[in-house]
């Protein structure tokens, strides 16, 4: 979705400015701008299309200026032209604005503007904001005054970068609903959507909240609330290092991010066991209030929703309170049965995909206890949560969620065995004790990084199977919440149409669709059905279909397959966590093979910030 830098410094601009816009690539766009203060005037130059094309624009010769603010842009409101591209200016070409989120009122302060005389040259929404700004400068000549008393007209949601002449060694940023950072360093100040894009110049950052407005000069950050109070935010330092958010020799941020996996288990566990107990910071919920929830509802969109789908069962398992996984965008508009007796757990990578947002709000708002699962510090869902537990994954750049994933899934377990410590809750159905599990996950990164060694393997069978136009992926209980995944794995960077189904349903409908050249993937890692699994996969063997397992090591495969891909044995639950491992790696390399842009693939985005 589209992202927002700048710089307030002495020089580089530009440059600087550019290069932390790459740093956000990952979340999606399809145009490109910047604005600097040039010569009493604000100077733009935009591009549809990636940054590559915007460098092309400015003939190579990057003028040397000490303010720029830069955007990419994700079209909502209008095609992705240069026309409709960020910054856009004023009528006086005295300022320009960037900004993230959707003004919902624009149509009617366009109107307005335009009987003022105001004349527009976007289809965007985000144009009303420059124009409002200059319509309260004719009121006032203090511009941060004059942002401020924009603001107050606006709804919807923003992270706006304000340049102008008014102000021309500064840069003035607010945010509502869309995340800005600023990063501090002596001399100079960087601002961006998110921390990875200014790692490379500072340590410390300030996590904007909602309702701040800043005032950004090389040597100052001045905040205030929209009414003109002050306000104080303390900086952030930030523990990330500037090589987790690079690619560091992959091909891929993917590629970089899935063998990254046993290193985000380790810091997804990092601090949180002792002495078989686990201990998470971040809940203040005594034992009682464990006690108090009737029902649980897990909300979450795409990957997290997945990792959301285990949480079920594994909370039903362990703790036998009654549990389900929505996805975000049903449930707020649900009537969702929730009250005080709830607990909502709301799991996202980014912290700010806004059905998941809205579904947190909604659910605050019928009374239910919020917890949040987040891998972005700082972020909205972290703030607004009534408790945060962070997956520790490190920055994650590749759109398709892989070690998010993987640190979800542990933290889960990590909550669940938390609550069932907490009030005392016996040992699960299965027989597995809470200590069992503990052990099991102390013992994960080592499994993930046994099966990352087979990659060639998985390269090899991903060359035979890249031409293939049609994959289901069957699973039952741990193993469908599985399917569903590693389906959304291989459609979202291969393009390849991708299902999954609860393997039993196969029978009701699906197995239909099996003809030569159909490819099922079964995964068979839960003793207590694998036997029905493999009778699920005879029938498509006996079809003609492409059978691939993936089986626990020494169990013995039956039903016949074409291919077999064995992983370590753990407890049930813990099993989605190893068999994704090779099912990201085929996705990743059916893709690489097909050609396709597997960081950024077409039509989707890292973050998504409308609902
Ligand atoms: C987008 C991404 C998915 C991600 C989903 C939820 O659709 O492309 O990879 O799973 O959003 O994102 P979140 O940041 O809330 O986990």
């Amino acid at each position: 979705m589209c992202g927002i830098t700048g710089f307030v410094g002495s020089d580089g601009a530009i440059q600087i400015a550019l290069e932390s816009l790459k740093r956000l690539e990952y979340r999606g766009y399809d145009s490109v701008g910047v604005a600097y203060p040039q010569n009493n005037h604000i100077a733009v130059v935009r591009s549809a299309g990636k940054i590559n094309r915007l460098l092309d624009r400015l003939d190579g010769e990057v003028p040397d200026v000490a303010v720029a603010i830069a955007h990419t842009r994700w079209a909502t409101h209008g095609q992705p032209t240069e026309a409709n591209a960020h910054p856009h200016r004023d009528c006086s070409g005295e300022l320009a604005v960037a900004h993230n989120g959707i003004i919902e009122n624009y149509d009617p302060l366009r109107d307005e503007l335009q009987r003022m005389g105001h004349r527009f040259s976007s289809e965007t929404d985000t144009e009303v904001l420059p124009h409002l700004i200059e319509h309260y400068l004719s009121k006032t000549s203090d511009l941060v005054e004059a942002v401020r008393l924009s603001l107050r007209r606006v709804e919807g949601s923003y992270a706006i970068a304000v340049v102008s002449t008014r102000y021309p060694g500064g840069v003035i940023v607010a945010r509502k609903d869309s995340p800005l950072v600023i990063g501090l360093a002596e001399g100079s100040k960087l601002i961006a959507s998110d921390i990875p894009a200014v790692l490379p110049y500072v340590k410390d950052v300030l996590i904007l909240e909602d309702g701040d407005v800043a005032a950004i000069t090389p040597e100052t950050v001045t905040l205030s609330d929209i009414s003109g109070k002050a306000v104080h935010r303390s900086p952030t330092r930030v523990g990330w290092r500037i090589e987790e958010a690079e690619k560091g020799g992959y091909s891929h941020y993917m590629l970089k991010e899935i063998h990254e996996e046993p290193a985000a288990v380790r810091n997804a566990l990092r601090g949180r066991i002792y002495n078989d107990r686990i201990k998470l910071e971040g809940i203040p919920i005594t034992p009682a209030e464990w006690r108090r929830f009737e029902r649980v509802e897990i909300v979450a969109c795409g990957t997290a929703y997945h990792a959301g789908l285990l949480g079920k069962r594994l909370i039903e398992q362990l703790i036998r309170v009654p549990t389900e996984a929505v996805v975000a965008s049903e449930f707020r508009y649900s009537d969702p049965l929730v009250d005080e007796k709830t607990l909502v757990l709301l799991i996202s990578q980014s912290g700010e995909t806004a059905d998941t947002l809205a579904a947190m709000r909604e659910a605050k708002q019928r009374g239910a206890y919020t917890l949040a699962i987040v891998n972005v510090m700082g972020s909205t869902l972290a703030r607004e949560a009534g408790g945060v537990i962070y997956t520790q994954a490190g920055p994650e750049i590749g759109v398709a969620s892989t070690k998010a994933y993987l640190a979800q899934l542990v933290v889960i377990h990590l909550l669940a065995i938390h609550w069932a410590q907490q009030i005392g809750a016996p040992s699960m159905g299965d027989g597995a004790s809470c200590s069992v599990l503990v052990n099991e996950l102390k013992r994960l990164p080592e499994l993930v990084a046994g099966v990352l060694q087979g990659e060639p393997c998985i390269k090899s069978l991903a060359d035979r199977l890249a031409d293939r136009s049609c994959f289901i992926y069957l699973g039952r209980g741990y193993d469908f919440a599985a399917a569903m995944e590693a389906a959304l794995k291989l459609k979202e960077i291969s393009y390849i149409h991708a299902e999954a189904y609860a393997a039993g349903e196969m029978k009701h409908g699906p197995l239909a669709l099996i003809e030569p050249g159909v490819v099922v993937i079964g995964l068979a890692t839960q003793p207590l059905t694998n036997a029905k699994l493999w009778s699920n996969l005879k029938e498509v063997k006996a079809r003609n279909g492409t059978v691939v397992v993936v089986h626990t090591e020494g169990e013995a495969v039956q039903g016949g397959s074409d291919y077999q891909i064995p992983i370590p044995s753990a407890s049930p639950s813990l099993m989605p966590a190893i068999a994704m491992v090779p099912l990201q790696l085929l996705a990743y390399h059916i893709a690489n093979a097909r050609g396709c842009q597997i960081d950024q693939p077409r039509n989707l985005a890292k973050s998504v910030t409308v609902e």
